[in-house]
């Protein structure tokens, strides 16, 4: 029995959180369920956009399950105070291209881990005169506990080659440190092979050649460009799933926002949410059933009978997910 705190938050991250939970009803697995609140009309009702209440909920959990939530002016970020709350120090992004499912390439499988506490998102800027100063913090121990994250996870998904992203030609101190952990860290990790490249050229080769990557650990900022890159190359946020994960917490979301242009429609692509759940199973130990939900989205977008319109469908929500429970 595993106990969730699901937070769907607004928008369409009530739609995609409703399916998601429509589908662990349906696995072979038993799940005790806890809502909380956050976001936008969480903020509307309470005046918070992230209760107490919540992140109690939340620290008692196995897992949480995020939807996604509308920026509320003048308050903080709710998912970001949550991934501090929670201490989840990484950011697992999987990008991959799907048959059916028009892409750049064919053959696209990156996994992207991200360091998530530090670097530009320190958000420590101060005025100094005319100068705009934001710091960017990089330390040693979060640059080797996100580096032992991507080998572990090159690990566990069964890869083989590990690429470290920065910029040390320019940033020679923070970057260096990064870098230098990274080869670090790999020592304990003989198996598995290792490169490095500058962000600028990391975001070139993401283009013209994606297949030679398959796990890339990048600090903060860096790693959430080359995720949206990433994103981009294979058919878009509606199939971009993530977790933040930590020492004690697991937090699972799909990569888009509350997309209030088609929120209430009933028309948003559960995939993104699935394929977070799979993640999460992942990180609970469940390897079978994540890699079977994991088939049955691959099967549904080749098949392409049954898709949401930012696919090319005309399916809903839950008409597509349906069909993916169908294919497990
Ligand atoms: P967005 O991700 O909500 O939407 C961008 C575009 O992608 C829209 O055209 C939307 O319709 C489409 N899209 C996104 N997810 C989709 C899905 N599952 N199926 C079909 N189409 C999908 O990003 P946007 O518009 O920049 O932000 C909207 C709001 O969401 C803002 O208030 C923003 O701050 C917030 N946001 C929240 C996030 C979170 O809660 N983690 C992450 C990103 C944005
Ligand atoms: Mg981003």
């Amino acid at each position: 029995m595993y106990n969730l705190t699901i937070i769907p938050g607004d928008g369409i991250g009530v739609e995609v959180t409703e399916a998601g939970e429509y589908l662990l009803d349906k696995l072979d697995l038993n799940f005790s369920l806890t809502h909380a609140r956050a976001g936008y009309d969480c903020y509307n009702d309470t005046g918070k956009t992230l209760p107490e209440e919540t992140i109690k909920k939340a620290k008692k959990s196995d897992a949480i399950l995020f939807g996604a939530s509308t920026s509320t002016p003048g308050q903080p970020s709710p998912i970001i105070r949550l991934r501090k709350e929670l201490n989840t120090y990484g950011n697992i992004r999987p990008i991959k291209s799907y048959k059916g499912v028009k892409s750049l390439y064919d053959n696209i499988d990156i996994i992207i881990v991200r360091e998530n506490t530090e670097g530009l998102y320190s958000q420590n800027e101060y005025m100094r005169g005319d100068e705009i100063i934001a710091e960017r913090v990089i330390t040693r121990k979060a640059s080797e506990k996100i580096s032992e994250m991507a080998f572990e996870t090159c690990k566990l998904f069964k890869k083989n080659k590990v690429t470290c992203v920065h910029k040390n030609n320019v940033l020679k101190l923070t970057d260096g440190v990064f870098k230098e952990s990274f080869y670090k860290i790999g020592e304990k990790y003989p198996n598995i092979e290792k490169n490095d490249y500058y962000v600028d050229a990391a975001a070139m080769y993401m283009i013209t050649q994606p297949q030679e990557y398959e796990v890339i650990v990048a600090t903060n900022l860096f790693g959430d460009i080359l995720s949206d890159e990433g994103a981009g190359l294979v058919g878009g946020l509606g199939l971009a799933p993530s977790g933040n994960i930590g020492a004690e917490h697991g937090l699972f979301e799909p990569v888009h926002g509350s997309a209030p242009d088609i929120a209430g429609k009933n028309i948003a692509n559960p995939c993104a949410m699935i394929l977070s759940i799979s993640l999460m199973l992942n990180y609970l130990k469940e390897y079978k059933i994540a890699e079977n939900v994991d088939k049955a989205v691959q099967k549904v977008l080749e098949k392409g009978k049954v898709k949401t319109p930012d696919l090319g469908g005309n399916a809903s929500t839950m008409e597509m997910t349906k069909e993916i429970i169908k294919e497990l």
